[in-house]
């Protein structure tokens, strides 16, 4: 290749792009694909389980075979994420024959279009092309960010998608690291480069970890809350860690935009936990990152909201440290406040609330299994927040009104805060099971009930 790029900014609103293969690339080039509004047509026989969720809210169309010459019909782009050369070599043909630019994940050379290193401030979107190089291409864009973050600060309307560098001195564990409260738990392996890791007090009792003494760097991990959907939600400490990362192992709730900034050298493993779908065993990630770690990986386990609350970031910061791998933890923002917030409710409120309380509703409250005193939950007045809960609305609603809580109570619905895909139901909490299934909400969803719903309503 002599001849320079030309660069272009598609405008792929409605418009048919077609992705072939449904692994790892796939997973990291979909959401921005998604964001762009494309029309994405999925061609692949198997897919990772955070694909396989995007297909199950409506949000793309899936193919479950192997690539076929008619798949191209109507599309402007196609994006070959396979492995066999072969099989993206062939579609490249196709593609080529009807003129529709392709990317090719496996062979830069071979493709006709690439895919820039990107970072997005607000309605900003710089895309850095590297001459073929993607390492040169992340570099230049990371200098780029980093100088957009200082120009345009956190408080600017470019907002802070690209994620402003973290201020002076908070690389050392102290600012928002002192909040990293876990760090101690596990120690920290000398004087990592991740900072955090270190902010609890430098090398504690697990230096025993790969990597000390054989001149390589020791590996750690990182629980990151990813912020509940926007990416702009991630901390400045989380973002950081995630661009010095060596493994990604990333929940299906997590911003898709937040996989696309990758370097493309990182391992990302998809720990998709979806509800009543193919699951991968909490043992089997905890097993993950101890194992990348103890290789003398940065590993950054990425989570959705805060890795605290319905997280079980506390039984894998346990599996690490008695493994002796070292783990800082970076508190994200949880939906069960954000969600609302998002919706204009305020979980408290001066006068109308003095309270909020989190729950989990995955299990019925007539479940032996179930922790929920919901009977006491009933004769408090302020907020409930309600994660995971649609499954057993009816019931829970029921339970409520039958211990007291009045079936006036303002409630209300919350898909998909914080995204593009956003969706708000208000009700009472005597109605709000019923419209729920009338306005065909679906998961991820919080439910918050309490007067607080209405509060800030003109
Ligand atoms: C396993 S819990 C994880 C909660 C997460 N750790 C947090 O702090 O937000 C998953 C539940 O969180 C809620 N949730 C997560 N992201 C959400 C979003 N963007 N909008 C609404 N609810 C969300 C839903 O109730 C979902 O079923």
């Amino acid at each position: 290749m002599t001849a320079n790029p030309y660069p272009l900014g598609l405008r792929l609103h409605g418009r048919r792009v077609v992705v072939v293969g449904g692994g790892a690339v796939a997973t990291r080039r979909v959401p921005a694909l998604l964001d762009a509004g494309a029309d994405v047509l999925l061609v692949a026989p198997e897919l990772t389980p955070a694909l396989r969720a995007r297909v199950d809210a409506g949000r793309l169309h899936w193919v479950p075979r192997r690539f076929e010459p008619e798949d191209l019909d109507g599309a402007w782009l196609v994006q070959v994420a396979v492995d066999d050369p072969m099989a993206a070599a062939s579609v490249s043909a196709v593609a080529a024959e009807r003129r529709i630019f392709c990317v090719r994940a496996d062979d830069r050379t071979a493709a006709t279009a690439w895919t820039p290193a990107v970072t997005r401030h607000g309605p900003v979107t710089v895309a850095v092309l590297g001459g073929g190089d993607p390492r040169r291409a992340m570099t230049v864009r990371d200098a780029v960010r980093e100088l957009l973050a200082v120009r345009l600060g956190s408080g600017g309307t470019a907002s802070t998608r690209g994620r402003p560098g973290p201020p002076a001195g908070a690389t050392g564990g102290t600012g928002a690291g002192g909040s990293t409260g876990a760090t101690g738990t596990a120690g920290a392996a000398g004087a990592g480069g991740a900072g955090g890791a270190g902010g609890a007090g430098g090398a504690g009792g697990a230096t025993g970890a790969a990597g000390a003494g054989s001149g390589r760097r020791p590996g750690r991990v990182a629980l990151v809350g990813a912020g509940p959907g926007d990416p702009e939600l991630i901390t400045v400490k989380g973002w950081r860690l995630l661009t010095e990362a060596d493994v990604v192992v990333a929940d299906r709730l997590v911003p898709g935009l937040l996989l696309d900034e990758l370097r493309p050298d990182v391992e990302l493993v998809d720990a998709s936990k979806i509800p009543y779908g193919p699951s991968r065993a909490q043992e089997e990630i905890n097993q993950i990152l101890v194992d990348r770690a103890l290789a003398g990986a940065a590993v950054v386990r990425l989570k959705g909201g805060d890795p605290y609350v319905f997280g079980r970031g506390g039984e894998e910061l346990l599996a690490c440290a008695a493994a002796g791998v070292p783990v800082t933890v970076v508190p994200g923002v949880t939906s069960s406040i954000a969600a609302p917030a998002a919706a204009g409710i305020p979980v408290t409120h001066r006068g109308v609330a003095h309270e909020f309380t989190v729950v989990s509703g995955h299990l019925a409250p007539d479940s032996p299994a179930s922790l929920v005193r919901w009977d006491a939950l009933a004769g408090l007045r302020g907020t409930l927040v309600i994660l995971m809960g649609l499954k057993n609305l009816a019931a829970i609603t029921a339970t409520l009104i039958a211990h007291g809580r009045p079936p006036q109570t303002p409630a209300a619905v919350v898909q998909e805060a914080t995204t593009g895909t956003q969706r708000i139901l208000r009700s009472t909490l005597g109605e709000v099971a019923a419209d729920l299934l009338a306005a065909d909400l679906r998961p991820p969803a919080v439910v918050v009930v309490g007067d607080v719903v209405g509060a800030l309503d003109g």
